[in-house]
């Protein structure tokens, strides 16, 4: 017999049990999931068949992840390729184990598997997400996006456009991207060049804009190996941020603005083209312009703004005490096609230039090709370091630091913008300076992916 006791207990119980799962869930969170996979898309212009890539959630670029400042990102990675992956999240102070380094901060995902990220992103800026296991196949064929990381007070503008700029090696008949990663010629020399230029996956990319309108623009370059050498007409402004960090102070774009490989630049400007003209961002390809993005000109807007936009609100950790007492690093590159490099060290024995380009491998760090066993730099948590890079080969390269952002130490001792990236042209010697403030193993490589590839990465370890 069932009494009225009974009856209430068992109704706790079975409440109590059915509330098991949901502290389950809690426990192992289900992520919005992000997934690799195969799509085709209408890269080349219509006549052309569509091109086959590799896509988060089968679009390209990757759907834009967007959150305010000091909240978390949680997504459960799904690999529905033949090939492992990984992804990083480019720029980010994150935690190590976050990183996405396929074999150095966590094991590849296998086909079929999963990996659930889940991190905080402490600072405001524009970031990107890409795979980061063979990188130089799987961000070519367009595993990437973009990673906005919203300010609490985001300056007054009219529209905010995030514009992803990459090239790609197509065949100029079928439209189907080159399939040869490993083609000497871009590992040896400038890395994999495209054909075929492109914003957000777009080539004929448009967006109506009023005059007198102020807009943000939310630039990266995700491309294999392009610098991309942009400006504006139709329109003026300022560079507000640089690899996701403010500026201290906007700075009027004067000059044509040089975006390589990994970097990110946020622009604030005024359309001043007038209704029934088209502005631009513009490449500047040799001297001469191309339009990258347009922006035909609709109508017009009353207010009008001209005035600078006030400096976007300071991430953390601007500063970088201890500059006298700075722990010193050196990382000399070298190597390349019409370089001067005689011999390196490859997989522990010493070659000629000759025998490392019988393997198709021909960069080196400090004299050795490739991942060291050993940290290019062991460094105490809270230390801090110059790090001074000199390019001694015929090509730039974009150096590319995972987990912290550095400041340049100018000739006259001043410290430049905080940056992730750091584009260096032949022959440069350049410093910089950054408090070694993040624990964990962290890649510090080229993001000309093609040169990564053949040697130019390293790591850092902080403890
Ligand atoms: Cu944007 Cu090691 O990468
Ligand atoms: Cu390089």
């Amino acid at each position: 017999m069932t009494t009225r006791r009974d009856f209430l207990l068992n109704g706790v119980a079975s409440a109590s049990a059915l509330a098991l799962p949901v502290t389950a869930r809690a426990v192992t969170p289900q992520f919005d999931e992000l997934v690799a996979r195969q799509a085709a898309v209408q890269l080349a212009p219509p006549s052309y068949p569509k091109t086959e890539i590799w896509g988060y959630d089968g679009v390209m670029p990757g759907p834009e992840l967007r959150i305010v400042q000091g909240a978390r990102v949680q997504r459960r990675f799904l690999n529905e390729f033949r090939q492992v992956s990984s992804v990083h999240w480019h720029g980010i102070r994150i935690d190590n184990a976050m990183d996405g380094v396929a074999g150095l901060t966590q094991a590849g995902v296998e086909p079929g598997e999963g990996f659930d990220y889940d991190f905080v992103a402490p600072d405001a800026g524009t970031y990107w997400y890409h795979a980061h296991n063979r990188s130089v196949e799987q961000v070519a064929r367009g595993l990437y996006g973009a990673l906005i990381v919203e300010e609490a007070e985001a300056p007054e503008v009219d529209r905010e456009e995030v514009l992803i700029l990459d090239d790609w090696l197509l065949d100029p008949e079928t439209a189907q991207i080159d399939p040869d990663f490993t083609s000497a010629g871009a590992r040896s020399h400038a890395g994999r060049m495209g054909n075929f230029v492109a914003t957000n996956g777009r080539y004929d990319l448009s967006i109506d804009v009023l005059q007198n309108q102020r807009l943000r623009l939310r630039l990266i370059n995700a491309a294999n190996a392009r610098i991309f050498v942009v400006d504006v007409a139709g329109m003026e402004g300022w560079t507000v941020a640089l690899d996701g960090m403010p500026l201290e102070q906007p700075q009027r774009l004067e000059e044509p603005l040089i975006l390589g490989p990994g970097q990110r630049a946020d622009l604030i400007v005024d359309v001043t083209a007038e209704s029934g003209e088209t502005a631009h961002l513009v490449r500047v390809d040799n001297e001469e312009g191309v339009s990258q993005v347009a922006f035909p000109v609709t109508g017009r807007a009353t207010t009008v703004r001209r005035e600078a936009p006030p400096a976007l609100p300071r991430n953390a950790k601007m500063d970088v005490p201890g500059l006298q007492n700075a722990a010193p690093v050196r990382l000399n590159i070298e190597g390349g096609a019409m370089g001067r490099m005689q011999t390196a060290i490859l997989d522990g024995e010493r070659k000629s230039f000759r025998e490392l380009v019988a393997a198709n491998e021909y960069w080196a760090f400090n004299g050795t090709v490739g991942m060291p066993e050993t940290p290019l730099a062991d460094l105490a948590r809270g230390q801090t370091v110059k790090l001074e890079i000199n390019n001694d080969t015929s090509f730039p390269h974009a150096m590319h630091l995972h987990g912290m952002h550095f400041r340049e130490i100018g000739e006259d001792g001043t410290l430049g913008p905080l940056r992730d990236t750091i584009t260096m042209f032949r022959g440069e010697t350049r410093t910089v300076a950054f408090v070694a403030d993040n624990p964990g193993d962290w890649l510090f490589h080229c993001h000309m992916l093609s040169h990564a590839a053949s040697g130019m990465m390293t790591w850092m370890r902080v403890t």
